[in-house]
């Protein structure tokens, strides 16, 4: 990993740009509490925010950027299309609208929301994402919810390797077969849910024993085994104390001990997580 600007290190991408090694998760931020929040996060540091078309706050993102007075170009800006969005004309149309919502002449990363395997559209979508890029819509593409399976089909029928797939992943779900098919195929893992939301395992000992170690809250354990593990969490914040914390993971370093036990929760309760991406479909 790199240093970036804002002193939080980046992940190389395979197209040659980068990524933050931790980004903002925006759902579900909205209105002017929503714009305050966001905004926050990009004071406290946060230099790639993660919204969607489904999240109904693109225009909420684009006036936190503005009001914080932060360069565009310094500020990384993702959105996914939405399942509903999956035909060509359609998928090109909800970028541009994305962009419009937004107030900004490119994206910094698109992905696929879902496959939605059932409408069969997905590698439609992905051309049209490739064709924005060429257009200059859009500097980098990838997906979100993609199975392995899923993956090779789009590499192989458009030549193109997405660079992120934004997957569902935290310690009771750590992904370690998909992480391993991302890593064969040199595609950067993105963590959604990345503490584990309401259910995050703050008080299991595997948790709590390393951040007595370390000195940090448990939060902080779990996005630094994110990073550890190769991954690009994305947090969900509005409270600027939990946003700063969850930025300042940099300045220790689990034992390959402390990641085994951590991982090792996942192997317990996998089962209970995990939508499937080929029965589960968002619209
Ligand atoms: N691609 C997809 O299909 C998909 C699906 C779901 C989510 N996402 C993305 O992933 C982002 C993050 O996922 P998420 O919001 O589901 O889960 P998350 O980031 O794991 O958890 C967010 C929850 O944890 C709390 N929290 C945050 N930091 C904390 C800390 N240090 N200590 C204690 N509690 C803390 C937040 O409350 P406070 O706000 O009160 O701090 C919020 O309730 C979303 O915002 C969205 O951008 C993508």
């Amino acid at each position: 990993m790199a240093d970036s600007t804002a002193g939080v290190p980046t992940r190389s991408l395979n197209d040659g740009a980068a990524l933050p090694a931790i980004g903002f998760g925006t759902y579900p931020l909205r209105g002017p509490d929503g714009v305050e929040a966001i905004r926050s996060a990009i004071e406290v540091g946060y230099r790639l925010l993660d919204t969607a078309v489904n999240y109904d706050n693109e225009p909420e993102v684009g006036e936190a950027i503005r009001a914080s007075g932060i360069d565009r170009d310094d500020v990384l800006v993702a959105s996914k299309i939405p399942g509903r969005h999956h035909g060509y004309d359609d998928a090109v149309a909800s970028v541009e609208g994305s962009l419009r919502r937004l107030g900004l002449e490119h994206l910094d990363l698109a992905l696929i929301h879902w496959p939605n395997p059932s409408q069969d559209l997905y590698g439609e979508a992905w051309r049209a994402l490739v064709e924005v890029r060429e257009r200059g819509l859009v500097r980098s593409i990838g997906v979100s919810n993609f199975t392995e399976a899923h993956l090779e089909r789009i590499i192989a029928e458009s030549g193109v390797t997405p660079v992120v797939n934004q997957v569902e992943l935290h310690p009771h779900f750590p992904q370690a077969e998909l992480r391993a098919a991302h890593d064969r195929l040199g595609i950067v893992t993105e963590s959604w849910s990345p503490l584990g939301k309401r259910r995050a395992p703050f008080t299991e000992p595997a948790v709590a024993e390393a951040a007595a170690a370390h000195a940090v809250e448990p939060g902080q354990v779990i996005l630094r085994w994110q990073v550890q593990l190769g991954a690009v969490p994305i947090p969900k914040s509005a409270d600027p104390a939990r946003q700063r914390a969850n930025l300042d993971v940099f300045g220790f370093t689990l034992t390959d001990a402390e990641m085994a036990a951590i991982t090792t929760l996942g192997r317990r309760d996998g089962r209970l997580f995990g939508g499937d991406p080929d029965t589960h479909e968002e619209m």
